[in-house]
């Protein structure tokens, strides 16, 4: 198509784009670019094409200007139901299961445009958290273009944002500020920390941006733009920012496995989702993806290759739990605990520190604990808890097999072994740890307090866990029907 934009321009603005914004306009597209420009082109003040270049080569806010007229904003509320669907049937789960000791979750929405994005995630987690308020969540949500973060950060939608949600969603989490339009509620809006951040800088991960150790990493409809290396580059840093076992999610079109390679590919109905494995290094510097190819499993959530049973061989358990001392009756568990000198500070502090993503020091700590104390049942919990963290699914199964020895009560620990089980495909050995917690959880009143979860109730525990069964009943259906 010819345009009044010089092929020689055009090629100047591509190559500046493509390299401080990571948005590649192909030839074809030299069109869309100069129909971009000629709408900024007026209120920027310059007189030209050519002037607007000179400038923007070297004023950041004049390039800024023109990245921002050509980014493309379209986003809406629950986009792409099937991977919002993923989220809510096993990715959450998932990450709640595998974060119910420290009750943290860090997600980050890489490329959040106006906020529809982030702030649909912040209403899913109040659905499916067991108990929202005792959780801390962090929603991290940048984007390149201030603009859409401001409008974000204010948090006002038309009717258009809402196209794809139910009413009745809207209704709760919204209040209507005049006709069709609507504000996010405050609490929802102030869980989402809305920053700048150019995908393309070398400027995570890291600590003092909050890109750090997340959980979940939604990048939807923002890799389209770029070209493959542009693509390459962001994904490695992405993986970087992923703590082991978390999760990234594309956009349906952005899906090449080519790029995730050193992911696990997790199908789900409709939809995939890239996964770092559990046995990844905790802090990993390089910039390279690992070369081992991703394990795939079709309609299944990943096994750790920490875990080296083929598929459909039973898990390898440790046997039957050795009490540390089988002198002692699980009783004794109770007297040492109390009867302890400074184990439950040593304790405190091993939690503190796994709290900080400190895990080794965590670890060495609780190894501290249990070798003053071989009975002290939360010891062995925050051990097992560590371990699946750094992705030793194995002994963390034998450690909270040895906390539910001595404190049968602890259903955090059944909690999290049906939790392992489940997410490395022994779906009938999930189901059966599942099924007796249900059982004890029926014997508490529905508004009790369940011992070592104090902030969820009978109730809310055992809905969550009939999610869990109905999840794994999708992916596999239960062979005893029930
Ligand atoms: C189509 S929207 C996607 C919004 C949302 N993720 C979704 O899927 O509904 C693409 C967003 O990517 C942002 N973007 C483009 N290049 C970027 C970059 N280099 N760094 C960060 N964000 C960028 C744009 O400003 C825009 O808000």
């Amino acid at each position: 198509m010819k345009t009044p934009l010089s092929d020689d321009l055009f090629r100047r603005f591509r190559d500046l784009l493509l390299a401080r914004s990571g948005i590649y306009f192909p030839d074809h597209r030299q069109g869309d670019l100069y129909h971009n420009l000629s709408m900024i082109l007026p209120a920027t003040g310059y007189a030209s094409f050519e002037t607007l270049y000179a400038a923007a080569s070297v004023d950041e806010r004049v390039l800024h200007t023109v990245i921002e007229g050509v980014t493309v904003g379209e986003t809406y509320f629950f986009r792409n139901a099937s991977q919002f669907a993923a989220l809510r049937d096993g990715i959450l789960p998932d990450l709640i299961a595998r974060r119910a000791a420290i009750r943290s979750l860090r997600f980050w929405s890489a490329a959040c445009a106006t906020g529809e994005e982030p702030y649909s995630l912040a209403i899913l987690l109040r659905d499916v958290l067991p108990d929202p308020s005792s959780w801390q969540i962090t929603i991290l949500a940048t984007d390149i273009n201030t603009t859409f973060l401001e409008r974000a950060r204010a948090g006002v939608y038309g009717a258009w944002s809402f196209r794809e949600t139910d009413p009745a969603v809207r209704d709760r989490h919204f209040e209507r500020v005049e006709g069709e339009r609507w504000r996010i509620r405050s609490d929802l809006r102030h869980q989402v920390l809305f920053t700048r951040l150019n995908l393309v800088d070398d400027a995570y991960p890291a600590v003092t941006n909050g890109t750090t150790m997340q959980d979940l990493i939604l990048c939807r409809n923002v890799l389209i733009y770029f070209d493959d290396d542009t693509i390459r580059a962001v994904v490695r840093r992405l993986y970087r920012a992923l703590t082991p076992g978390g999760w990234l999610i594309v956009g349906h079109a952005e899906a090449r496995s080519d790029f995730f390679a050193g992911f696990e590919v997790v199908n789900f109905p409709g939809t995939v989702a890239y996964r770092k494995p559990l046995n990844a290094p905790l802090f990993d510097e390089t910039d390279a993806l690992p070369q081992a190819p991703a394990q795939r499993r079709e309609g299944s959530t990943p096994r750790s290759g920490a875990v080296s049973a083929p598929a459909d061989a039973p898990l390898l358990l440790p046997p039957a739990p050795a009490a540390p001392s089988s002198a002692c009756p699980p009783e004794a568990a109770v007297s040492a605990t109390i009867a302890g000198d400074d184990a439950p500070d040593t304790c405190t502090a091993a939690r503190r520190a796994a709290d900080h993503g400190d895990l080794e020091t965590a670890l060495r700590l609780c190894t501290t604990v249990i070798e003053q104390q071989p009975l002290h049942a939360e010891a062995h919990l925050l051990t097992g808890q560590i371990l699946e963290q750094q992705g030793h699914l194995e002994e963390a199964l034998a450690a909270y097999r040895r906390a539910l020895y001595l404190d049968h009560t602890l259903h955090l620990a059944s909690l999290a072994i049906a939790g392992i089980l489940h997410r490395t495909g022994h779906s009938a050995d999930a189901r059966r740890v599942y099924r007796r917690l249900l059982r004890a959880l029926a014997a508490l009143p529905p508004h009790a307090p369940v011992p070592s979860l104090e902030d969820a109730t009978a109730a809310e525990l055992q809905a969550f866990i009939q999610r869990q069964m109905a999840a794994l009943n999708a992916l596999t259906p239960d062979a005893d029907g029930c």
